[in-house]
């Protein structure tokens, strides 16, 4: 494992019974008040990504927009954001998916991602892995390739690694 992880992994506050009870939150806001930590997770992902032909970033809304575009410029790439339902002024599809109760939707501007396109996706977390399967469905539907998802933080015991379909998904960290 990288030695930048750890200090990664200290910087990112689990907070008990947020925002329901039950739930261990991972509060990456603390991560991004430390300059190094911050750094050392985008070059992470950088060095993974740069030279493999990533023509764009899709970050998901909302925390996906904090580790996506830094990641984008660094590479070449355009970015991409996938939003919640009715934030986007242009053309639109749509993914619905499911939560522990009820559903969420991602939206993305036709035309913003073309069929040469070859996507990463960037999120902070997987859980149950919803969210992801929609963002590699909306990417898909335009005829688009999904290289890999990219997340700082995995929930194993969740299995969301299982909902995608075999699309690759890398990590920095589990947490249990
Ligand atoms: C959290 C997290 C991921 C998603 C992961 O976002 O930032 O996007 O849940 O969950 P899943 O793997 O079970 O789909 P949330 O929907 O809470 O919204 P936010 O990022 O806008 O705060
Ligand atoms: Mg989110």
């Amino acid at each position: 494992e990288d030695p930048r992880i750890h200090g990664i992994k200290n910087r990112i506050r689990v907070v008990p019974d947020f925002p329901k009870p039950g739930i261990m939150f991972q509060d990456i806001t603390t991560l991004l008040l430390d300059h190094k930590a911050f750094k050392d997770t985008i070059d992470l992902f950088v060095e993974r990504y740069k030279g493999r032909n990533i023509s764009v970033v899709a970050g998901i809304e909302a925390r996906g927009f904090i580790f996506g575009p830094p990641i984008a410029l660094a590479i070449g790439a355009k970015f991409v954001p996938l939003r919640k339902p009715k934030k986007l002024p242009g053309e639109v599809i749509s993914e619905k998916y499911d939560l522990e109760y009820g559903s969420d939707c991602l939206q993305m501007h036709v035309g913003a991602v073309e069929p040469a396109d070859q996507a990463l996706i960037v999120d902070d977390l997987v859980a149950t892995g919803g969210t992801l399967c929609a963002a590699i469905n909306l990417i898909e539907r335009v005829g688009a390739q999904v290289v890999e998802c990219a997340c700082v933080i995995e929930l194993p015991d969740l299995k969301g690694r299982e909902k995608l379909s075999g699309k690759p998904l890398y990590v920095l960290m589990e947490s249990h």
